[in-house]
């Protein structure tokens, strides 16, 4: 199996019996490696290892008791599928809900909600469903014609953390689980650290205790596991995932020091482990001791007066009511048109005023359209924007049989100023 996050981070995992045993139990054929550990080990010995790492992380942490409820946020991903599945093999007795947030993002959300009501199914775990479209009228995707165009993932942080307060709180949760895992961890708290960031970096710590009466305890089992170890998991014990990332992921800075940590990992193995020790055990506890930092971390708590969650905004509007004020000025939210609808908006147009775009195929719908190459995506910013210069005063209207495609294009180009569609379906 492939999983393609970026163009630099690609997991592929192909099981096959090496010409010798277990390296751990000696016995079984040896079948996966451990990468971290570099030794070639049959299921069960890789299943053992990896969860025995979760359950001293656990443990060390005192993360939850027996009679907590604990809640998993399940994206459709490798990380909360596996911190699901791990949960339920290593603590039966104790009651887990999994929650899914469908965030409306097209050619992802709706595919996500379907594998992740299957993982459920499969672990014999209870799923909630909160449908954000549904329920409030407006998806993620709409953040494109605001002012956080390009911060997307930020707006969806926001949207997320204000659902999963309420959610926990409706669901009677006293702990939140999430997949966050070493090699997150770390990337982030060198970025934060990079950015002098430091009351952030507190944050990163894998138990946060509540800040508030009735507030769930955060906690992040999977901070000592390497996240290649855990898509391998996911692949051996066939969870269902999904294997390919949300749309708007793009290559932001803490991919970048992801990218310099694998490459630094390259000459010292224990280096992620060494950095994650150094921040936990000695920059944090140092941080939350000193008198100029104590005062900052112990904020108020106060009530946003839209939405009645807590916030630490000291105008009493939480960054969620902010965004999606910004949403409510925005009039039309089309990125995409049907083909009746596209015929009905070119129709009055100067045909010098638009251009068609046919992703990875020709086809005599559009006689005129540009082919264009979805690999074409992955090009550097500066090489693609460069090519669609010359088209930035036109409408460009982008197809594909495969409508996902041609709506990346229309994401990418809309972030980036232009006049935009994706024309979705084509019936006659
Ligand atoms: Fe939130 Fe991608 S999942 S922006």
């Amino acid at each position: 199996m492939k999983y393609i996050k970026s163009d630099y981070e690609v997991f592929e995992l192909e099981l096959k019996s090496y010409p010798f045993p277990c390296k751990l139990c000696k016995k079984e054929q040896a079948i996966i490696e451990i990468p971290s550990q570099k030794i070639k080990v049959c299921k069960d010995c890789y299943n053992q290892f990896f969860e025995n790492r979760i359950k001293k992380a656990i443990e060390s942490y005192k993360m939850f008791k027996t009679y907590d409820k604990i809640g998993v946020f399940l994206s459709g991903g490798k990380d909360s599928a596996t911190l699901l599945a791990v949960l339920k093999k290593l603590y039966p007795e104790v009651a887990l809900q999994g929650i899914y947030i469908n965030l409306g993002i097209r050619y992802y959300s709706d595919k996500a909600e379907e594998v992740v009501i299957k993982l459920c199914k499969k672990l014999n775990v209870p799923l909630y469903i909160y449908n954000l479209p549904k329920e409030e009228n407006f998806r993620i995707d709409d953040f494109i014609f605001t002012y956080f165009k390009n911060k997307i993932c930020s707006v969806c942080g926001a949207i997320k953390r204000y659902l999963f307060s309420k959610i926990a709180k409706n669901l009677g949760l006293t702990v939140i689980a999430t997949g966050h895992h070493l090699d997150d961890t770390v990337s982030t708290m060198l970025n934060l650290f990079f950015q002098g960031d430091f009351e952030s970096l507190v944050k990163l710590e894998p138990v946060l205790k509540p800040l508030y009466t009735g507030q769930a305890t955060k906690i992040k089992p999977l901070y000592t596991t390497p996240e290649k170890e855990i898509f391998f998991y996911a692949v051996l014990n066939e969870l269902p995932i999904v294997n390919f990332v949300c749309p708007h992921a793009d290559f932001t800075s803490i991919k970048k020091k992801k990218k310099f940590l694998e490459d630094l990992s390259k000459e010292n193995r224990q280096i992620k482990y060494q950095l994650l020790s150094v921040f936990l055990k000695k920059l944090i506890p140092l941080i939350k001791s000193h008198p100029q930092y104590k005062e900052k971390l112990v904020q108020p708590v106060n009530i946003c007066i839209k939405c009645g969650e807590a916030t630490s905004s000291s105008d009493q509007i939480c960054s969620r009511c902010k965004r999606i004020a910004l949403l409510n000025k925005v009039s039309d939210k089309t990125l995409e048109l049907s083909y009746q609808e596209f015929l009905k908006y070119v129709e009055k147009l100067d045909k010098e005023k638009i251009a068609i775009f046919v992703v990875n195929e020709e086809t005599d719908i559009f006689p005129n359209a540009i082919y264009i190459s979805s690999e074409f995506l992955n090009v550097s910013k500066r090489k693609f924007l460069k090519f669609f210069k010359p088209y930035k005063d036109k409408i460009l209207f982008f197809y594909s049989s495969d409508p996902k495609q041609s709506y990346l294009f229309v994401l990418k180009l809309k972030k980036a100023g232009f006049k935009v569609f994706n024309i979705k379906s084509v019936s006659f």
